[in-house]
C-alpha cells in the first residue's frame, strides 16, 4: 500500500528527519536523489521577528525541490504558530509540520519542542489553530513523552488524532533523555496500535536491517531516518533495495561516492553562496569522508581549503589516490 499524507501519495516509506543545521534544501536533495520518499524542512520558528532573516529566507527557500514539501514549525505560543503556518503555505508549504521533539530547553527563546509535551492542553490548543488557519494537512513530530516516568505519546497521539493531524512521528527517546542511551520502540509499537493516523516510526536506524525491525515491530507506516544519513546519505536506497528483495546492497563504488560528494558540494555553493558554501560543505565532508581510515591524511587540507575550486580540487585528489602515503595539497 503507497504512503500517503493528505492528497500526498510518496513514493515509499523512507523519510530524511528534519534536523536544523543540516537538513538544508541542497541537502534534501541530495537524500531524495538517493532514494528518501520523504524530506522536511530545518525546523522554522514562529516568531515573527525572525521572518526577515537570511537563515530564515534560506531555510523557505525550496526551489526545484520535488514535492511535496513539507515544512516545520516550531514554537509554543498557538496564535503565532498558526500565523507561521499561514506564511509558510503562502511561501509554497504543501504539508505543515510541528515540532514537539526537539530537546534543547528553549527553542528559539520559548518552551517549545518536546518542553511543550508536559502540557497536553497547550498541545491541543497548539494544533487546533495551526489545523484552523490552513487549508494543506498537519502533521506532529513528537518524542515518547517527558520523561521515562511520563511516555505520554499515546494521549499526545490520540489528542492529535482528534484534532485532525495527518499523521504522526515519533521518535523513540523521551524529552530526558536527550540523545542518550537506545531509542525504543515498544511506546512507538503501542501508539500505532492506538490510532488510526499514520504513524512514522524514529530513532537510531542505522542500517537497512534496523529499518525492517523497526518497521516489523512497530507497524508504522513509514520510518524516519536522521543522523546515520549525515554520514551515509545512501541509506535511503540501500534501505529500499533491502525492502524489495531482501538483501543488502554493497556498499556504493568510490567512483559513485565522489560523484555525490561533489554534486552535493556545488549545489552548497549554489545554494549560500561560494564563501559560506564552502564552510558549510565542511561538515558534510567530515561526515561522508570521515569513516574512511585514511581520511586523517586529507582532511587539514579539506578543511582549510578556502575557495570551492580548492575544496573540489583536493576531493578530486583525494579520491584518485585513496591509498596515499602522503598527501599534497592541491593547489
Ligand atoms: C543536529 C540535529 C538537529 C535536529 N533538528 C531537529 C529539528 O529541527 N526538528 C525536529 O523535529 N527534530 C530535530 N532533530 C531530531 C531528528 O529529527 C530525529 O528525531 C533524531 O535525530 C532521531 O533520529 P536518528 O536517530 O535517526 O538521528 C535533530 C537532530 C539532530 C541530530
Amino acid at each position: 500500500m503507497p504512503f500517503t499524507i493528505g492528497p500526498y501519495r510518496f513514493d515509499n516509506r523512507l523519510a530524511l528527519a528534519p534536523m536544523a543545521g543540516v537538513t538544508d534544501r541542497p541537502f534534501r536533495q541530495l537524500c531524495r536523489r538517493l532514494g528518501a520518499g520523504m524530506t522536511v524542512s530545518e525546523m522554522i520558528g514562529s516568531q515573527p521577528q525572525l521572518r526577515d532573516s537570511r537563515k530564515t529566507r534560506l531555510r523557505m527557500d525550496h526551489d526545484g525541490e520535488p514535492g511535496p514539501i513539507i515544512v516545520q514549525i516550531a514554537g509554543g505560543i498557538p496564535e503565532q504558530l498558526a500565523a507561521t503556518a499561514v506564511f509558510n503555505v503562502e511561501h509554497g508549504a504543501q504539508i505543515i509540520d510541528i515540532n514537539m521533539g526537539c530537546p534543547a530547553k528553549k527553542v528559539c527563546r520559548v518552551d517549545a519542542g518536546s518542553a511543550l509535551l508536559r502540557d497536553p492542553d497547550l498541545v491541543e490548543a497548539i494544533l487546533r489553530a495551526v489545523k484552523a488557519a490552513v487549508e494543506v494537512p498537519v502533521t506532529l513530530k513528537i518524542r515518547t513523552g517527558w520523561s521515562r516516568d511520563q511516555r505520554n505519546a499515546l494521549e499526545i497521539a490520540r489528542i492529535a488524532e482528534d484534532c485532525g493531524i495527518a499523521a504522526l512521528t515519533i521518535h523513540g527517546r523521551t524529552r530526558e533523555d536527550k540523545f542518550l542511551g537506545d531509542a525504543e520502540y515498544e511506546t512507538i509499537r503501542r501508539v500505532k496500535a492506538g490510532v488510526a493516523i499514520p504513524v512514522i516510526a524514529n530513532g537510531d536506524i542505522d542500517s537497512a536491517k534496523k529499518a525492517k525491525m523497526v518497521m516489523d515491530f512497530t507497524a508504522a507506516d513509514a520510518i524516519m531516518v536522521g543522523r546515520i544519513a549525515q554520514q551515509r546519505p545512501w541509506i535511503f536506497g540501500h534501505i529500499e533495495h533491502y525492502f524489495r528483495t531482501g538483501i543488502e546492497p554493497d556498499e556504493p563504488s568510490d567512483e559513485l561516492k565522489q560523484n555525490w560528494l561533489i554534486g552535493h558540494l556545488k549545489n552548497l555553493y549554489a545554494f549560500y553562496g561560494e564563501h559560506q558554501g564552502v564552510r558549510i560543505a565542511r561538515k558534510h565532508i567530515n561526515w561522508q569522508l570521515g569513516q574512511n581510515d585514511n581520511y586523517g591524511i586529507v582532511k587539514p587540507a579539506l578543511m582549510q581549503a578556502q575557495t570551492a575550486a580548492e575544496q573540489l580540487q583536493t576531493i578530486s585528489a583525494y579520491f584518485d589516490n585513496p591509498h596515499f602515503e602522503s598527501f599534497d595539497r592541491a593547489s
